[in-house]
């Protein structure tokens, strides 16, 4: 039969390849264009020599901007703190795309070069089944026949030797990456001693922030119901194409070193990782976005999206449970709250930090600056305050008397 498998073009997926093959199975190479720096006339001459059937590209780059990236900045989502979830969001977008291209070419399966003791694995196959119920998955790092033959770099390297599968001469690195429009990730080898600063030229989207430009560079962001529509660039150049607009983030965010991360992780399966990453335009877009909201949006609004759609949409999206019930009911969530997110930022990407420099908007009434005032006298009475202020005070005096009660010798 047919297996569809996602191929990278590395070490590990072509020796995949070639032991599907030695299964007996015929092979269709799959592969995502989701903004990835990647060399993909290499990577189908190489799968096709190996000996797949037929090797698809699927460009997912604007259903990952607008259906998932946009999502994200409208909520700002984040994983424990720290973490931009830049390989989470991509993994529904990959899946589904490769789920169409199986179907499409009447594959019974579909296969993968995740570990087995990763997030990856999880989200991959959760969103194959919920997308083909029936569809057979091949996990070869969770094969004992497979990783027993594999066990090591070696074997891999002796086993793609004989197959004539091409090795690129560029030495490995020290540690394993994944990378789309949104970010790259760097984790494993080195990087498993948390207490391991990540060498310099580790670091592949953005600047060192030491080696930025001494200059500062400015931008506007315009948002329309918490999306950004509009990019405007300190020369007056306009964006208004929503990878544009993200491509041309990327490219303000990279060159004045903004988006690093380093955090230890806790994964789904329960092992705790660490990871490093670069999520240079996200970073901004986020960033602005959360300010804007500070102008437009409303207080209890906030408050709820903040304690309840935030976290639980983050963390359904780092467990790979993008099409479930409970996300999609949570991602509706998200749109009813940016109805007020309209307006402009300015801002200012400088030595890897986003400084914010002003806000406005021609429609939102929420921020009123005679009311806020504190040269004004408007909109209520200085005596509504001192009311206010009384009623709070019934119980936190009660609280105050009964701890002076309890402190009493
Ligand atoms: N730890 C991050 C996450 O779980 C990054 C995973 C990177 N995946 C990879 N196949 N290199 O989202
Ligand atoms: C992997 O284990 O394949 C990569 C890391 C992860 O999925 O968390």
């Amino acid at each position: 039969g047919k297996v569809c498998l996602a191929y990278s073009g590395g070490l590990d997926t072509s020796v995949i390849l070639a032991w599907l093959l030695e299964q007996g199975y015929e092979v269709i190479a799959f592969m995502a264009n989701i903004g990835q720096e990647e060399d993909f006339d290499a990577a189908r001459d190489k799968a096709l020599k190996i000996g797949a059937t037929k090797f698809v590209v699927v460009d997912v780059r604007k259903q990952f901007v607008e259906d998932v990236l946009f999502p994200a900045i409208q909520v700002n989502a984040i994983y424990e703190n720290v973490y931009l979830l830049g390989t989470s969001l991509a993994r529904p977008v990959i899946a589904e795309a490769q789920i169409k291209v199986a179907e499409d070419e009447g594959c019974f399966a579909v296969s993968h070069g995740c570990t087995g003791k990763g997030n990856d694995q999880v989200r991959f196959e959760l969103s194959f089944y919920a997308l083909k119920p029936d569809v057979v998955v091949i996990a070869p790092w969770r094969d004992p026949i497979f990783f027993e033959r594999f066990a090591g770099r070696k074997d891999l390297l002796d086993y793609a030797a004989s197959k004539n599968i091409p090795v690129a001469q560029t030495k490995a690195k020290p540690w394993s990456t994944d990378e789309n429009l949104a970010h790259i990730s760097f984790e494993a080898g080195i990087l498993e001693d948390p207490d391991t600063t990540p060498p310099k030229d580790m670091w592949k989207l953005t600047v060192d922030p030491q080696d930025a430009p001494n200059t500062p560079e400015d931008f506007t962001v315009v948002f329309s119901k918490g999306k950004p529509v509009k990019l405007v660039l300190q020369d007056g150049k306009e964006v208004t194409d929503a990878v544009d607009i993200f491509l041309t983030a990327n490219a303000i965010a990279r060159r004045n070193g903004v988006g690093r991360i380093d955090i230890v992780e806790n994964r789904f399966i329960g092992i705790k990782s660490r990871g490093c990453y670069e999520t240079p335009g996200l970073t901004l877009l986020r960033g602005t976005h959360i300010d804007i909201e500070g102008l437009t949006l409303d207080r209890e609004v906030r408050s709820i999206r903040d304690t309840f759609v935030t976290p639980t949409y983050s963390k359904l999206l780092y467990n790979g449970m993008y099409f479930t019930p409970e996300c999609e009911y949570v991602r509706s969530m998200i749109q009813p709250s940016q109805e007020t997110v309209n307006g402009v930022v300015r801002a200012r990407a400088y030595k890897g930090s986003l400084i914010i420099l002003g806000r406005s908007s021609s429609t939102e009434k929420l921020y009123d600056a005679t009311e806020s005032s504190m040269d004004e006298l408007t909109g209520f009475q200085p005596q509504e305050a001192s009311g206010f202020i009384s009623v709070q005070a019934i119980r936190i005096k009660k609280y105050g008397e009964s701890a002076r009660e309890k402190n009493k010798p």
